[in-house]
């Protein structure tokens, strides 16, 4: 952890571009699973800030729509798989919202690669270290964001 910090110092102090990433993890599954890669001392990047959320679900366009309105580069929802959701269907009914949230992200002018959703299980650390690092790598050259009806 003291590594990845030192990393990203180095980073910002040489003036690369370093997005913020706002995750909003199912606790069962996905939250776990950065747990995981956190006790397992996987390297990847610490641009991401994790929100645990009770199931990917519950994860409203409003939540998304506001973080990209305070200024995060880039917006991760991430859920048990599909069929292992611990109240049956609900990362079912966020995939399909995802789709809209998508649609309405592209008609407001945000770059589609500035979100992203994925399943990621409570065994799946490598996985998720995997997913933030891709994430950072292709948020970095969209640059930053800005806020949502700001000027760019
Ligand atoms: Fe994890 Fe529903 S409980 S996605």
């Amino acid at each position: 952890m003291a590594e990845a910090v030192e990393v990203r110092k180095v980073a910002q102090e040489s003036g690369e571009f370093e997005p913020k990433i706002v995750a909003f993890l199912c606790k069962w599954c996905s939250s776990a699973g950065s747990d995981l890669a956190g006790v397992s001392r996987l390297q990847y990047p610490s641009n991401a800030v994790p929100i645990t959320v009770p199931c990917s679900g519950s994860v409203s366009p409003i939540y998304i729509l506001s973080a990209f309105n305070k200024g995060a580069d880039g917006v991760l929802v991430s859920g048990c798989h599909p069929g292992d959701c611990h109240y049956l269907k609900g990362n079912f009914f966020a995939r399909r919202r995802i789709y809209l949230v998508q649609k309405l992200l592209q008609f407001i002018g945000v770059e589609p690669n500035r979100f992203r959703m994925s399943w990621v299980s409570a065994a799946e650390g490598t996985k998720y270290a995997q997913v933030i690092a891709d994430f950072v790598k292709d948020l970095k050259p969209l640059g930053p964001h800005g806020k949502l009806g700001a000027k760019r």
